[in-house]
């Protein structure tokens, strides 16, 4: 049997199970292309207050997340992988982390397409986890971005979701067939629905004309254009074909001579 799925310690688990109970991710669950397991922190403490954190050493403001649980934690939850034959990546989520991606999600579907892998993630809270942890318990630091959150379950939570949609039948065949922003490694090209007008708002008369080609120029033409315009950056690591070199240096003369 197919064992791919998350495992997650934090703890604040109603966090998991919010986000999970509705819409594609719910159905991917129901039809059991992936599991998620949620594991309550405090249940691997050994204190009658189930603490997990403490005060810094060298002080300092705020609290740190203890080891002991986390250790705890970590070791029930990989204690049959052995002898199942899984194999897992350990990632703990903090501002720190490597800068994730959608070429990490693409990376990271693979890794667990190949069956019996599995994730799982560390959440953590308060000022930080002691260091001890990422030194002797994880594969990965993983960062969703330059700021700072309250803890790793919102990050948890966007990592699952943008490697499930990857993952063959999670979403419909509809949902799926569409060329999407990043697969191409660049910005999305603008979308339209009815009504063809909205108060004096019209739809490009091309996506009208039923021209796939012509349809399928514009959009790429557009999705060049946004990108140059607000993520230069993307373009320089984009490949690019020919076509879209052309469609670049078009956009790029034409950018100019309005100046
Ligand atoms: N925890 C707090 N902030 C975070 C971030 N930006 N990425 C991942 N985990 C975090």
């Amino acid at each position: 049997m197919k064992n791919i799925g998350f495992d997650i310690i934090t703890i604040f688990p109603e966090i998991f199970h919010a986000y999970l109970g509705e819409s594609i991710l719910k159905r991917a669950l129901q039809k059991e292309l992936f599991d998620v397991k949620v594991y309550n922190l405090r249940d691997f403490t050994t204190d009658k207050h189930r603490t997990v954190d403490d005060y810094p050493y060298g002080g300092g403001p705020g609290m740190v997340m203890k080891i002991e649980p986390i250790y705890n934690a970590v070791k029930a939850v990989k204690s049959a992988d052995y002898k199942n034959g899984l194999e897992r990546l350990t990632v703990m989520l903090s501002p720190q982390g490597k800068a994730y991606s959608q070429e990490m999600a693409e990376g990271l579907s693979e890794y667990l397409a190949r069956e019996n892998r599995r994730m799982l993630f560390i959440c953590g809270r308060y000022e930080g986890i002691d260091e001890r942890v990422r030194e002797s318990l994880v594969d990965e630091e993983i960062s969703i971005g330059d700021y700072v959150l309250t803890g790793g379950e919102l990050a948890a939570l966007v990592i699952i979701d943008s490697i499930a949609r990857l993952m063959p039948g999670v979403l419909g065949d509809e949902e799926s067939a569409r060329e999407e922003s990043f697969t191409w490694g660049i910005l999305d090209y603008p979308h339209y629905t009815r009504p063809p007008e909205f108060m004096g708002m019209k739809v490009p008369d091309v996506l009208l004309s039923g021209n796939h080609k012509e349809i399928w120029k514009w959009r790429r033409r557009e999705a060049i254009k946004r990108t140059l315009q607000r993520r230069p950056d993307l373009l320089k690591r984009a490949e690019l074909s020919e076509e879209d070199k052309e469609i670049l240096e078009d956009i790029n003369r034409g950018l100019c001579s309005e100046e």
